[in-house]
């Protein structure tokens, strides 16, 4: 099996790089008549591009050819109405392009994300940006790479600046995502207030103290949780993105000594990969507490809601 995950390691790749560069010259166009942007179900925050449909339609070509008993999830395919579900065959989930947004607008932070489930886990995943040129790769029980050579994570102050463990030491990883429902919005603006503004009796003197270091949101749920897994922040937290925007992505931040758990409350236990609630902590995060235990993860997410 370790060497079926090989190969189909080195498929994904060497495709997510073509998609990169495919992504890149359209980029250049991206304004032109021949990118057409369409807002999807007429959410204007949540886009889709020519571009993307010809990617996924690639990769989609790519993987029946050369895998041809192989399922397929995509993120286009099920946008226009397609409907699957996800069994222990081995099945490729893909998101041709996490951060549409950001592709629009030019921002350099957009993936090609090629993921692979084998007994509905994540066992083969790449995640491109070819705008930085940072490509993450892992297969399961191989460890996670930057580039080919760069182990993750990459080695940085663990815990950083000498501090007791503690949420109040992480930089955080968050996203709004596209549902802007007043509800939805609420509770993660909540959530968001909850972190950077200390809740509960504070002395004078810590009054305008925050509970977390900083908030960062990059635009693509896949990108954000590289940088977890790189080791560069402590925490993601996100309910409403998808499978397509996070499969490739567990695996290369398991493989890097992360953990992904549910994101929703602290009784749900392991990461439900469609279910949409997704938690990732670095390896050796200040926040985890004994570091490898799921219960102290779980215990962030309740000082977090
Ligand atoms: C979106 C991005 C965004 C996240 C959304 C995703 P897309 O994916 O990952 O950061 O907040 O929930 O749906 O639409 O750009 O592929």
């Amino acid at each position: 099996l370790n060497k079926d995950y090989e190969e189909c390691l080195e498929f994904a790749t060497s495709l997510a790089q073509e998609c990169g560069q495919i992504i890149l010259e359209a980029s250049k166009a991206r304004y032109s008549k021949t990118n057409k942007i369409y807002e999807k179900s007429g959410n204007p925050s949540d886009l889709v591009t020519e571009t993307d449909r010809i990617v996924e339609e690639l990769i989609k070509t790519k993987i029946n050819s050369k895998f041809p008993e192989h399922r397929f999830i995509g993120e286009e395919m099920t946008a226009a109405g397609h409907q699957y579900e996800l069994t222990n065959d081995p099945t490729w989930i893909v998101d041709p392009i996490d951060g549409t947004t950001n592709f629009v607008h030019g921002f350099p932070f957009v993936a090609v994300c090629i993921g692979l489930t084998f007994n509905k886990e994540p066992v083969v995943g790449v995640v491109f940006n070819p705008f930085l040129n940072q490509l993450f790769t892992a297969r399961k029980g191989n460890g996670a790479y930057l580039n080919f050579n760069t182990k993750l994570p990459l080695s940085s102050p663990n815990p950083p600046l000498n501090l007791p463990p503690s949420l109040s030491q992480c930089l955080i990883v968050t996203e709004f995502g596209s549902d802007r429902s007043p509800s939805t919005i609420g509770k993660k603006v909540q959530s968001v207030h909850n972190m950077i503004s200390k809740p509960g009796n504070v002395t004078w003197s810590k009054k305008n103290a925050g509970l977390v270091h900083g908030i960062r949101n990059l635009g693509s749920a896949a990108l954000d949780i590289m940088q977890i897994a790189k080791g560069e922040a402590d925490m993601f937290w996100e309910i409403g993105c998808w499978e397509w925007d996070v499969t490739a992505a567990i695996i290369i931040l398991r493989e890097a000594g992360g953990l992904m758990v549910n994101g929703n409350g602290p009784n749900e236990g392991p990461v439900d990969i469609l279910g949409r609630k997704y938690l990732a902590v670095r390896a050796g995060s200040p926040c985890a507490g004994d570091e490898t235990s799921e219960q102290s993860q779980l215990r962030l997410v309740r000082e977090l809601w």
